[in-house]
């Protein structure tokens, strides 16, 4: 009984310095006739909790930034500036004058920044949430930084109608970019291109589509980013909040790449035994700045004749295609020109022979095309655009050749694009092969789910300590329960559940490794009816291991999840105990109820999506499911859709049924990978996810010997078939209901995404959860099998 002790010293200790820090901040004004000096020495008005400060920063030797920055982090993190676009020199000076004045003076005393209002300003203030502000006497803020934003938000300022985030133009140079990010007078939050060296847009990249609707974006309190309309309804999340801010410092910046990024940084470095922190990114918006760019004019994301690819760290990167080169070697958004002399025009002596290709798989330069050439070889393509001396590099795509000039725009890598670019380079440089593509394609899913998991993991770790230290009040009514360390499962002895099923009588349900039985536990007057799963073919004996994953199911916690309430473990025996599900199994909904109704299918599906999602993303240690298929969706008695058997791919040996397959070129639920030397990952469950939502959308089984025409017996096939020719209403016959609902050909898209051969253009679960839900658009879904025979 340790705990509520110490918890409840670390609360109050927690109060006293919250209460210090309410205190401190009502002590420090910035009196008027106040100045900074820009020297060396670093002087700086700081705000009452020493976490931000306001005053220069030197920027290069010589050239110093008026500002504002996080003070208690040793990198150097500016949240707000005055002269981005002109340094000063040192021995500049911001003032706050007798009359009220806030200004940035250089050393000829020529003003280069000063605040917009001045009438009646009595002191200025660093406030703890990062503002400067000016107010008068009575303490009304007249002016404050919130209001002038440059890149930055942080938690509690907001951004209103006109206002706007321009981007730094690289990491270390704060001028104004090459992005802005605004919400616009008619209500819509939109990422531009910005026409650099001037302030207007060029195209949008992303944006809410909430014209005549957004009113003010809102970063609140507890870090949680989203657009709200004028009576305060949330349109969108920009982004969610992972992080307390009681624990991590927060801020979004609009980087110079263009990617809007909300990232946290741990306050206290005790917990963290010393490791080196860092900025971590929680979330970012567009999702793919290299595929998002939808217009020929501007530069894109990387520059002319450039290619932009999302690296494994998320992260957008420039490179240029083999036989350019960077035109700024400093700048790598500078765009690449070829360093090749250009192929002769004259008749006669086109130098075709003195040309040839790179060849690099999805990779494309969207909107550059000047000649489509339809049903020809790839052979024939090569060859024209080899006789076309315009032509700088021709993208093939399942008998289509586009042709495309200087200069190049958007280029991009991705495995979503398809198809593959040619590119014509002069022969004495063509023997070397492409290092751009080589680099990009070997950046396996693996590094970003483990980069993406290592953050994830540890920002959870942090948090959980901290629920830890306020729950533990909470979860004592269970302690009778507790028995793995820091876990509400029971321990059941092998008796017990012999009682409980009356001898292991009822049979619920068997599976390869495991079979379901029956059960009720008395206790005092209350009676519960579990699922008593006995499993057999463990994959290991070991006690440890079983312990461990028994753990690590027991922490999950998920309303689209069966609940595991404990286990028994005595000499061979090891069961596990689930709450018992009434409804039973979507797969006996779908086979033996007259045709459940529509709206209660997608709400499956929802549930579902819901349900493996958590197990992907949000769980401390995430959890692949492995077997999703409607034997595994159970249904509670309000019919609220639950995924058992969660955690047990580890546990059990790989069910034999899965490596052979049983009846050739039939698909199944389990995806490719499986057969194929493919690394497994969380797409296996996307690919499953897919087959099951199909079936929930036509209400039949994947796999249906017993139809009229040979063509509809493969579901996956028949669906992408009705879809490809525009005859999706087949797939439903009769179903009004879906019919009626004009989400019905979406869900259908989304099916034919997640059940893509090349797992990496199966969407993730929290992208199908978005696209079911209408927050993003659905792309136009390519041939499942395609990737595989294509390239
Ligand atoms: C700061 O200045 C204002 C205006 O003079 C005054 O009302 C307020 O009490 C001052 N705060 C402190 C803590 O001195
Ligand atoms: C001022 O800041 C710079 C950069 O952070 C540091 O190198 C320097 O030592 C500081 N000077 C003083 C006097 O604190
Ligand atoms: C401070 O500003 C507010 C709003 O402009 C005004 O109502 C108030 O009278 C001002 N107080 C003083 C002391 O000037
Ligand atoms: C930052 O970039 C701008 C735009 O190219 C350039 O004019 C300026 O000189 C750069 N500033 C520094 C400090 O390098
Ligand atoms: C608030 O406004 C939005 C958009 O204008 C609208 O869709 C919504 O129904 C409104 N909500 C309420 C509670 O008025
Ligand atoms: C911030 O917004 C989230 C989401 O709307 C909400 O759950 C939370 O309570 C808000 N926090 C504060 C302090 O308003
Ligand atoms: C291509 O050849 C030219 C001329 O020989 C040379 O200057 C250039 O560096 C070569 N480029 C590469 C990428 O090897």
């Amino acid at each position: 009984m340790a705990f509520p002790v110490s918890s409840k010293i670390i609360f109050f200790l927690l109060l006293f310095l919250f209460l210090l820090s309410a205190t401190a901040q009502r002590s420090i004004n910035v009196t008027l006739g106040s100045s900074i000096t820009a020297n060396k020495a670093n002087s700086s008005w700081v705000s009452p909790s020493g976490e931000f400060a306001f005053g220069f920063q030197q920027i290069i030797p010589g050239g110093y930034l008026l500002a504002i920055w996080f003070n208690k982090i040793p990198e150097r993190t500016v949240v707000w500036s005055a002269n981005r676009d002109r340094l000063v020199q040192e021995g500049s000076k911001v003032q706050l004058y007798a009359d009220g004045r806030l200004e940035l003076r250089d050393p000829r005393d020529q003003q280069i920044w000063a605040a917009t209002s001045s009438r009646g300003v009595a002191y200025g203030s660093m406030l703890n949430t990062g503002n400067f502000v000016l107010a008068n006497s009575s303490s009304v803020v007249l002016w404050q930084s919130f209001d002038e934003p440059t890149d930055t938000l942080l938690p509690t300022q907001k951004l209103n109608k006109g206002g706007i985030l321009v981007s730094s133009f690289s990491k270390t140079n704060y001028s104004r970019g090459r992005f802005l990010f605004t919400l616009q007078n008619d209500g819509n939050l939109v990422s531009y291109t910005r026409n650099f060296p001037l302030d207007e847009p060029i195209f949008a990249y992303w944006s809410t589509k909430t014209t005549g609707r957004g009113f003010q974006v809102i970063f609140n309190q507890s870090g949680n980013i989203f657009l709200v309309a004028e009576n305060r309804s949330v349109l969108n999340f920009v982004s969610p909040n992972e992080a307390s801010t009681s624990q991590f410092y927060h801020r979004a910046i609009l980087e110079y790449d263009g990617v809007l990024r909300h990232y946290v940084y741990p306050k206290s470095s005790d917990s963290e035994g010393g490791r080196e922190m860092a900025w971590s990114s929680v979330d970012f918006i567009p999702s793919n700045i290299c595929t998002s760019m939808g217009e020929r004019s501007g530069f894109g994301a990387c520059g002319f004749n450039s290619l932009c690819s999302l690296g494994s760290d998320q992260i957008p990167h420039c490179d240029c295609p083999y036989g350019y080169t960077l035109i700024d070697p400093n700048d790598r958004m500078s765009g690449c020109k070829p360093n090749f002399v250009a192929q002769n025009c004259d008749e006669g002596a086109r130098e075709t022979d003195l040309f040839s290709f790179i060849d690099m798989p999805n990779t494309n330069w969207p909107f550059s095309d000047y000649a489509l050439f339809k049903e020809i070889t790839e052979d024939w393509c090569r060859q024209d655009c080899l006789n076309d001396c315009f032509c700088a590099v021709a993208i093939y795509n399942n008998g289509r050749c586009w042709k495309k000039q200087y200069p190049l725009t958007n280029g991009a890598i991705d495995s979503s694009l398809g198809g593959k670019a040619l590119i014509k380079i002069r022969n004495s440089n063509a023997t070397v092969y492409s290092s751009v593509f080589k680099k990009s394609e070997s950046s396996t899913l693996i590094i970003i789910l483990s980069v993406f998991l290592g953050i994830t993991m540890f920002l959870l770790l942090s948090l959980l300590l901290y629920v830890f230290c306020f729950s533990r009040q909470k979860s004592k009514s269970l302690q009778p329960y507790q028995d793995l360390p820091g876990l509400n499962i029971r321990r059941f002895s092998f008796k017990e559940l012999e009682v409980a099923t009356n001898g292991f009588k009822e049979e619920l349900g068997r599976g390869a490794c495991s079979t379901v039985y029956k059960g009720i536990l008395k206790n005092d007057n209350i009676e519960i009816v579990i699922a008593v799963k006995k499993l057999y073919k463990l994959a290991t004996e070991g006690e440890q291991e079983f312990k461990a994953e028994v753990n690590s199911i027991s922490r999950t916690n998920h309303k689209n999840l069966v609940q595991l309430l404990g286990y028994c473990e005595e000499d061979q025996n090891r069961v596990l105990v689930y709450e018992f599900m009434s409804n039973g199994s979507l797969a006996k909904l779908l086979i033996e109820n007259s045709r459940p109704n529509w709206y209660k299918r997608m709400q499956i599906a929802f549930a579902t999506a819901r349900g493996i999602c958590y197990l992907h993303e949000e769980c401390k240690n995430p959890i692949i499911h492995c077997d999703i298929k409607p034997q595994n969706v159970l249904l509670d008695e309000f019919f609220t859709a639950k995924i058992s058997d969660f955690g047990l791919a580890k546990l059990l040996k790989p069910d034999q049924s899965k490596t052979t397959t049983g009846i050739r070129g039939t698909k199944g639920y389990i995806a490719p990978e499986w057969f194929r030397n493919m690394p497994i990952t969380v797409k296996v469950d996307v690919y499953s996810f897919g087959i099951l939502l199909l079936e929930l959308i036509c209400c039949r089984r994947n796999y249906e010997p017993d139809v009229e025409f040979e063509t509809e017996m493969v579901l996956a096939d028949f669906a992408y078939d009705c879809y490809k020719e525009g005859t999706v209403n087949l797939l439903v016959a009769d179903d009004e209901e879906a019919l009626g609902d004009k989400r019905f050909d979406k869900f259908v898209m989304i099916a034919i995404w997640c059940i893509q051969e090349e797992p990496t253009l199966r969407p993730t679960m929290k992208r199908v959860i978005q696209l079911m839900e209408g927050s993003v658009e659905v792309p136009i879904p390519p041939n499942p099998t395609s990737f595989g025979t294509s390239v």
